[in-house]
């Protein structure tokens, strides 16, 4: 295993047991803005990682989601999500995760997502797999929508603005049904796992998606915007699935977003 993906796996245990040990204590939420929480384990763990981050890769530069920046000479970037989940953990709902990537350019070359309460490691190389506890794991071979059950997770800032309830509604008629979990990161390593078929959302951050988005596509599934073009970090939508039910699933949101704007 890569140099890279052996250290970002042992600082996501790390962190993750830490994020746990806070999990058992009594927490305090701060409002970022009127829904957006945060907690002082999100900045424990943040600070913990990239710490770490910068003994072991100097050079690197990283973006963490709590505000932590380094730029450098490089053109290597860790994109770092301390705690995916933080309204779970909020309230004592045992939903969550350390998800770390390292990209390139514009190129995921690692993820790890760490999951505590289960201890599950996720990890993913560019061209070297997708596993699970040291696994390889495969996406769903689920050929339709309706014998499927997919993901999705709403945004905590400006909410109003996108029709995911309509999404919702729409995907709950058509498929075995619609979670909504809490954590984006934890739903694409579900669908890299086969757990979910697939998984749908907009305006996520690359903290949340990076290391997940390659964790799909090492296990065999494809990562596309709504309308089937490329992902890209910085894309608004993201379309996560096994790859058998993506027509399908595409041709849901286009179809739903064009009843939505027509009122
Ligand atoms: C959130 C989670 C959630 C998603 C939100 C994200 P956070 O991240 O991934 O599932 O629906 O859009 O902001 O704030 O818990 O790190
Ligand atoms: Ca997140
Ligand atoms: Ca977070």
């Amino acid at each position: 295993m890569n140099h890279y993906l052996q250290v970002a796996q042992e600082i996501a245990r790390e962190a993750g047991r830490l994020l746990l040990a806070e999990f058992h204590r009594p927490r305090a939420v701060e409002y970022k803005t009127e829904v957006d929480i945060v907690t002082a384990a999100d900045r424990k763990a943040e600070e913990f990682i990239v710490d770490r981050l910068h003994t072991h890769f100097p050079q690197h530069a990283w973006i963490a989601e709590e505000g932590s920046r380094r730029e450098s000479e490089t053109d290597y970037c860790w994109y770092v999500d301390p705690l995916d989940g933080t309204t779970n953990f909020a309230h004592g709902y045992p939903v969550f995760c350390v998800s770390l990537a390292l990209v390139r350019g514009s190129e995921i070359l690692v993820g790890v997502v760490f999951d505590p309460v289960r201890e599950e490691m996720y990890h993913a190389g560019q061209g070297e797999g997708a596993w699970l506890n040291q696994r390889p794991i495969r996406v769903s071979a689920v050929k339709s929508l309706s014998e499927s059950l997919v993901a999705t997770g709403f945004p905590t800032r400006k909410r109003h603005k996108h029709p995911n309830v309509a999404y919702f509604h729409r995907f709950t008629q058509l498929t075995h049904g619609v979670r909504r979990d809490g954590s984006a990161a934890l739903d694409l390593c579900y669908v890299a796992c086969g757990r979910f078929d697939g998984f749908w959302e907009l305006n996520l951050n690359p903290w949340d998606t990076a290391a997940g988005v390659l964790l799909v596509r090492e296990a065999g599934g494809l990562v596309t915007n709504f309308q089937g073009g490329p992902f890209r970090l910085d894309s608004e939508e993201t379309l996560a699935t096994n790859r058998q039910i993506h027509a399908e699933m595409q041709q849901v949101l286009v179809q739903a977003t064009a009843e939505a704007a027509r009122g």
